[in-house]
Formats: C-alpha cells, structure tokens, sequence
C-alpha cells in the first residue's frame, strides 16, 4: 500500500477498500477492484474530463488558478521574450534548450525539408476556391502520411525524429500555399535563406518576387506562435494521443489534432472573436450584447472568454496584449481594439463572468493581431495550427515512450433499452 491513500467504505456491501493515492490521483482501475453487490467493478464517470488526467506528462506545467504556464519548467513570459520560435520546438521536443551547436543543427535539419511534394500541390489545387482553410489544412496534412509511408515506424526513434523535422518544416509551406489557394495566386516555393517565419510570410505576401519584410510584425508572430506551442491536455492534443494511441504515424494523428482544433469552442474561437466583433458593430452596443449573452438571446457565449483550466486571467492573454501594442504601432489600430477592449472592462466587472471565473483567453486579442497582420479571419486557426504543432509532436512521442501507454479505449455507462426482439419491418 502506498503511504497516502484513500479508505472508502462502500455503503452498498459495508466493505472497506484503501485506495493508493499516487502523485495525487487515484487510478480508475482502482474503482474496479470495487464490486457491487452484484459482482460488478465501479466505474469513474467524466465524459468531458473534467477531473480525470489522462497521462503522466513532463512538457508543460499549468496552474489554472495562478495563472501559471510554464514549457518543461521555463515561465512562457521568459521562453516568448527571450527564444525563437525552433528553439521553443527544440525544448518542448527534447526536453531542454538547445546549445548554439544543437540549435543550428535542428534549425538547418527543418531548412531541409521545407519544400513538399509537387503533388501535394494538385492534390491542395482540386479545393474549391473558398474552401475554408482549416479544411484543406487537415486534408494535407492526412495526404502527407501517404507520401511517407515510413512513418508508419513509430517505434524507431531516428524515423521519429525524420517525421518530426519533415512535419515542422512543411506545415509552413502548406499553409502558404491555402493562403494563396484562397487567393487564386500561385504558390511560392520556400526560400531556405530565409529564417523560418521569414520564409513563411514571404510564401504567404511574396508578390511578383517582391516583399518588404517588417522585423516588428516578424517578431510579434513568432511569439504568438511561441504562446500557443503547447498547452497541455487540451482538446486537440487529447486527439493526437487519442488516435496516436492505436499507433497510426504522426502526419495521421496530427490532422486528427488539426481537426479538433478547428471547432469554434478550441482553436476556432479566433475566428468566432472577430466575427462576434463585426456583429457587434460599435462600442455602444457592447452593454446589450454582453446581457444577451447572459440571458442566452445573443445566440452565443463571448467568445474569446473563459477556460477549462485557467480560472484567472490567461497568462497567454496578457502576454498578447502587449504583442498587439507592438503590432498596432506598426499597423495603426483596428477599430475593432475599442469594442473588444469595452467587452473586456464590461465582462471583467460583471457578476455573471466574474461568478463564473471568466476571463479572456488566448484567443481574445489574437484575432486581431493577425487581421493586422493582413491574414484573414478564417485562416486564423492555421496560424494557431502552425504554433501547436511542436506539442502535439512532443504530447505524441511522450505518449509512445510512455510504459503505461496502452490503446486510448474509454468505457461508457450503458443507458439504452434492455434486450428486446427485433421487430419486422412490416409490423413497425
Ligand atoms: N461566455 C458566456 N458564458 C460562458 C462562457 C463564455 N465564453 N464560457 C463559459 N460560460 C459559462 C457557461 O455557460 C457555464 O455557465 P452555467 O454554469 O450557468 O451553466 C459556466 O460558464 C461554465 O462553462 P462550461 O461550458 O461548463 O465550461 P467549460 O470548461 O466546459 O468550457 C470553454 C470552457 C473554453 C469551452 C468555454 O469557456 C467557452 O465556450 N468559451 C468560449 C469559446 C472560447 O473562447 N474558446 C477558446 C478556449 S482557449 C483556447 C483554446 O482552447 O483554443
């Protein structure tokens, strides 16, 4: 028996179990050792894991009523100041931050995997003009598990790592090319001079070869790609370790991150701001829209607000209204800022959000900061997708190298008919 643990007396037979209490959890099997009267195992019940951790992880730390992140130790406000964007993929993969020699060496490994297969290019062509970017971002990544079909060797660490390189350094170039998709503008090859968000926003704005870099707007996307690098157990990483769990390669299980992190309730929400900011219209409207939203007539919640694990303000969020001060100086500001800024003070002094611990989170100000940028709000969420993707790679290879790890396989609680006999069709 472990040193601390649990003495529950089950009321049903009056027997006493000591259930272990390891790093602060119990193991649902443990329930299962329980019998009810009828012999059978308890079972947890949280369908939206609410209360349950779903592994043992050393990459990313959050404490949600401090407000605290932090990457394999580091505080994020110190990794968003001080590293770039592969150095912080560096970290969050391997563990620790790189030396100059091992940056450089990682860095120029990505530089050589930038360009994709020219078929990936007619494969990205057959989308219609307006397919929204998210949709043709998880449909290449999922084609890229066909064109290497040694990724399939998961359990090989060098071929690990070669899928690691190959999926940080493509992912920029496809999504260049849905920016330009939607544009009906051809694809720009990547330039391996550049630096790796330099060769991105060149692919995206690079026309008739010309395109004036701005070191600031440069800078302010690489930590907003920096702040979103991994957040632990959230949805789309629970996606990539759900469907990596049955094995599949990692391009496989990474469009199934993508996928979730397309919903408006995740990654969307970007997008669902800004839309919520246009229908909203001028500031003077913000008070009625905020009561809509609390008596449920606005058809929707304030998006860009509130957090599963975060119960005071998002240290991400904060971090970002400074990038958008940064970004705004350059670009000028959005009239948009206003009525976000209202909705901010308004919600933040309210009973209701305040009740319910509601605070603006990573996505809050984001949107805007890439409109500034010149991207446009359905392609927001490809953006978070492009920071994310060296912590679904790290959750991924932590959960095959884990001992524990077995095929994510959840129970259910049975609540339908009992058996009952089929009945023909003639007599329905
Ligand atoms: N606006 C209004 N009410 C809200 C909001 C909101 N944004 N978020 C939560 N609530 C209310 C909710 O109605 C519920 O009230 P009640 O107890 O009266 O039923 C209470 O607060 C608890 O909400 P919940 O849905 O049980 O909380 P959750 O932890 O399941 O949901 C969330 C977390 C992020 C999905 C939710 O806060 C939300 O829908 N926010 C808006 C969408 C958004 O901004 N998502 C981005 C999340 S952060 C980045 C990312 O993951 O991509």
């Amino acid at each position: 028996m472990s040193a601390e643990s649990l003495t529950v007396v089950d009321n049903r037979t009056g027997a006493e179990y000591e259930l272990p209490i390891v790093d602060g959890a119990i193991h649902a099997t443990e329930f299962g050792k329980i019998k009810g009267p009828d012999g059978a195992g308890l079972l947890s019940y949280d369908p939206a894991f609410l209360n349950t951790a779903s592994c043992r992880s050393t990459i990313t730390y959050i404490d949600g009523d401090a407000g605290i992140l932090r990457y394999r130790g580091y505080p994020i406000d110190q990794v968003a100041e001080q590293a770039g964007f592969l150095e912080t993929a560096y970290l969050l993969l391997e563990g620790e931050l790189p030396t100059a020699e091992q940056l450089r060496r990682w860095t120029d490994d990505v530089r050589g995997h930038t360009y994709v297969h020219t078929n990936i290019e007619e494969f990205m062509a057959g989308f219609r003009y307006d397919a929204h970017p998210m949709g043709m971002l998880l449909g290449a990544v999922g084609a890229l598990s066909t064109f290497y079909p040694d990724a399939k060797n998961i359990h090989d660490p060098h071929s690990r790592y070669i899928q690691r390189v190959r999926l940080i350094a493509k992912l920029p170039t496809i999504a260049a090319y849905i920016f330009r998709h939607n544009r009906g503008l051809p694809y720009v090859l990547p330039r391996n001079d550049l630096d790796y968000i330099g060769n991105f926003v060149n692919m995206t704005f690079e026309i008739g070869g010309r395109h004036e870099p701005n070191p600031v707007l440069q800078r302010a996307l690489e930590i907003l790609l920096i702040l979103h690098a991994d957040h632990e157990q959230n949805c789309s990483t629970s996606a990539v370790r759900s469907v990596g769990s049955s094995n599949v390669d990692p391009f496989s299980a990474v469009s199934a991150g993508i996928a979730a992190l397309y919903g408006p309730l995740h990654g969307g929400a970007n997008e669902a701001v800004l839309k919520m900011l246009d229908e909203i219209g001028d500031v003077k409207n913000v008070p009625a829209f905020i009561e809509g939203v609390k008596d449920g007539t606005a058809g929707t919640r304030l998006m860009g607000f509130g957090h599963r694990v975060y119960k005071s303000y998002d240290p991400r969020a904060k971090l970002i209204k400074q990038v958008a001060d940064s970004v705004f100086a350059e670009t000028g500001v959005d009239p948009k800022l206003a009525i976000a800024l209202e909705l901010e003070r308004i919600a933040l002094e309210d009973e209701y959000f305040v009740s319910r611990k509601l605070y603006p989170n990573v996505d809050f100000y984001s949107g805007l900061i890439y409109k500034a940028m010149g991207y446009p709000t359905d392609y927001f969420t490809v953006l978070f997708a492009l920071g994310r993707l060296p912590g679904w790679i790290a959750q991924w290879e932590e959960m095959l190298t884990d001992k524990e790890t077995k095929i994510a396989r959840p129970r259910q609680l049975y609540v339908g008919s009992d058996e009952r006999p089929f009945v023909a069709m003639g007599d329905r």
